[in-house]
């Protein structure tokens, strides 16, 4: 059936209408898209200036919009603003001090509400303490949290007083956090004692107390208890104790522009993950205004982002960009189908949730639960469905389309990057959508597809997917690594190259296929190929290993690992399992292979380089290609 469905939306006149009841009252129109696109484009400094003043609250205007100077870039020179105040104190200025900002709810549908008043009031008693323990501005703090409001509250803390925070999502292991907290320099972790999956516990304070065994470099680790009574080691301390005392008041720090926001660390080709650095203006603005065209926000919307604040997706739109367009927003903690696999929906009905944003994986899922789930319940308040992390299929957007927006949302498929700190390509609301295509550049994003040598590809002619000038939210740096960060820019001299191919057709509508270069999407999440491979052969019975990825029907792509053992190591089910382990706790379950093959040796280049292309056109059975280059 997919096959046939494929096929179908192959072929010319694939489009989808947009309903005519968002286009009607759309934000942006094809048209005034046009004529803006243009405007943008030609006259950056103009579009984004206009746009700093009139969305964002300044403490002290800039002098300049941009400054360009090939690799590198600022936005807004010398504006002051502090990113919590345009999330917070702003909206409660305008009267907004009772409406809802969050709407948390368990495993067990148990809510928590929490205004924008009293999120200031939380957010800044813990401002207050962070700074009682000694934090302040340009410090780093990792945070290693259960998605609760407590988490958020933290993460925007850091933001009111300067703090740089480096949010680790709770699936990683005790191994992969400790680099992170190592990598970031961070003296003070904040942590929750642990998060809730299918009805169980997931420990998370005794990975940070493994993470962080005999790490003199971290002073204080702030544990939210939730509902456990335990014992605290001597540099630990209760963030409900922490805060207690402290005053409800707390000023925003005078941020400049380009002071560095937080740092979340991705995936790139080498083992060690990259620290990607954003900073407070450029970034606050993008996410905002993204926020607000790409799902068509007039303002009083419910808005749901299944993502998890431990990725890019949850930084800039669970935090930071609805926050900043005073939104209402759902956060769940738990999995998607406990207790019931109609959770999800239940939660759309209950809340009136009017814009909803998730992943293909979890799409796939859904579909693979079947159609009645979703009937049991009213979703007749969405209005606008997302996509993100990885292409969404034909069949699941169409699956998406019929059951979930009963063919009367507009679907936004957004690429972007964690680099790139918001959407980059989409269709907005009010355009036709074409299922499999991403769509077009965003407002003031000039994307193109080359060939290798810098010339636009014709239409439908597969190339390398480049964004030619800066956007407010890039990517200052990657911490501690500037050649890493310099690397984006230089691979392709004078464009930032995001590491995708690409096609574009006859209407600019580009379709992304994939990565690159050696990293892996599982489920959405970039993984390299080099991070598996590196933690498998730190097993001790693993002599060489090789890691490719293969298409999986939920997960998008799953893992198969090839491995050569140590002399005298046995190749048995025990030793799959005991190596599969050893992922798990170098890296967290998301890398854990799906297969492991043991085999005597490894395709190779004359150089030494594994073929990763060859094996896995071997294990799908596909033809080689090219072997000339193959060793033996
Ligand atoms: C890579 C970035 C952006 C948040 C989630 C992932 C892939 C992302 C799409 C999409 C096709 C997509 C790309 C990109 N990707 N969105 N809509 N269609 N591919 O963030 O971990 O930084 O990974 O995810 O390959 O380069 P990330």
């Amino acid at each position: 059936m997919g096959d046939s469905i494929n096929k179908i939306l192959s072929e010319e006149g694939s489009v989808f209408k947009a309903p005519s009841n968002i286009v009607s009252e759309a934000n942006l129109s094809v048209e005034n898209y046009n004529s803006l696109y243009k405007k943008s484009i030609e006259d950056p400094d103009t579009f984004w200036g206009d746009l700093a003043k009139k969305e964002l609250d300044w403490f002290q205007d800039f002098n300049k919009v941009r400054d360009w100077k090939y690799p590198n870039y600022q936005w807004f020179l010398d504006g002051k603003l502090n990113i919590t105040y345009n999330c917070l104190d702003r909206h409660i200025k305008n009267g907004k001090r009772n409406q809802v900002a969050y709407i948390y709810v368990d495993e067990n549908a148990h809510e928590v509400k929490i205004t924008y008043g009293e999120l200031l009031e939380k957010v800044n008693k813990i401002a207050n303490g962070l700074k009682s323990l000694g934090v302040k501005k340009g410090d780093t703090v990792t945070i290693y949290m259960a998605m609760t409001i407590e988490q958020i509250a933290a993460i925007l803390a850091c933001a009111r007083i300067g703090a740089i925070h480096s949010v680790v999502f709770g699936g990683f292991s005790a191994q992969a956090l400790r680099l992170r907290i190592e990598d970031a320099k961070s003296e003070v972790v904040i942590c929750s004692s642990y998060t809730q999956r299918k009805g169980k516990k997931a420990e998370l304070k005794s990975i940070v107390n493994e993470a962080t065994k005999d790490l003199d470099l971290v002073r204080k680790i702030i544990v939210d208890s939730r509902d456990e009574n335990f014992e605290l080691f001597e540099r630990e301390v209760d963030l409900n104790d922490l805060i207690k005392s402290q005053s409800a008041i707390c000023e925003p720090e005078v941020m400049d522009s380009e002071d560095p926001l937080f740092i979340l660390y991705t995936s790139g080709t080498t083992g060690k993950p990259k620290g990607v650095m954003h900073t407070t203006a450029g970034y606050n603005l993008y996410t905002h205004f993204t926020t607000k065209m790409t799902f068509d926000i007039k303002g009083d919307e419910v808005f749901w982002c299944t993502a998890d604040p431990g990725w890019i997706t949850g930084h800039s739109y669970i935090i930071y960009g609805p926050l900043s367009n005073a939104l209402t927003s759902v956060i769940a903690e738990g999995s998607p189908v406990h207790p019931n696999p109609d959770r999800f929906w239940s939660i759309v009905e209950k809340y009136r949730v009017n814009v909803f944003y998730t992943a293909p994986t979890a799409v796939r899922m859904f579909m693979k639960l079947g159609e009645k789930w979703p009937k049991k319940h009213d979703l007749s308040s969405l209005k606008v469905l997302g996509s993100v992390g990885e292409p969404i299929n034909p069949e699941a957007w169409l699956w998406y389309h019929k059951n979930i927006g009963l063919e009367n949302c507009a679907i936004v498929d957004t690429w972007w990057q964690t680099e790139t700190g918001g959407h980059m390509i989409s269709t907005y609301p009010s355009f036709d959508t074409k299922p499999g295509r991403a769509g077009i550049p965003m407002l003031g994003v000039e994307v193109d597809v080359i060939d290798k040598d810098g010339n636009s590809t014709k239409p439908d002619e597969v190339g390398l997917l480049v964004i030619k000038q800066p956007w407010p939210s890039g990517l200052r740096t990657c911490w501690g690594e500037p050649q890493r960060y310099e690397k984006y820019w230089n691979e392709i001299e004078g464009f930032y190259f995001a590491g995708d191919l690409a096609t574009k057709d006859k209407d600019n509508y580009i379709m992304i296929l994939g990565r690159a270069d050696d990293t892996l999407s599982i489920s959405g999440h970039r993984i390299g190929t080099a991070e598996v491979e590196s933690a498998l052969v730190a097993h001790r019975a693993v002599a060489e290993a090789a890691v490719i990825g293969l298409p999986h029907e939920i997960k998008g792509e799953c893992i198969a690992a090839f491995l050569i053992l140590m002399e005298e190591e046995v190749p048995n089910d025990q030793q799959s399992s005991s190596i599969k382990e050893k992922v798990r706790t170098e890296l967290g379950s998301l890398a854990v292979p799906d297969e492991i093959h043991f085999v005597d040796s490894l395709p190779k280049t004359r150089s030494g380089k594994i073929m990763r292309r060859l094996l896995k056109a071997n294990r799908l059975g596909e033809d080689p290609g090219d072997t000339s280059t193959l060793e033996d």
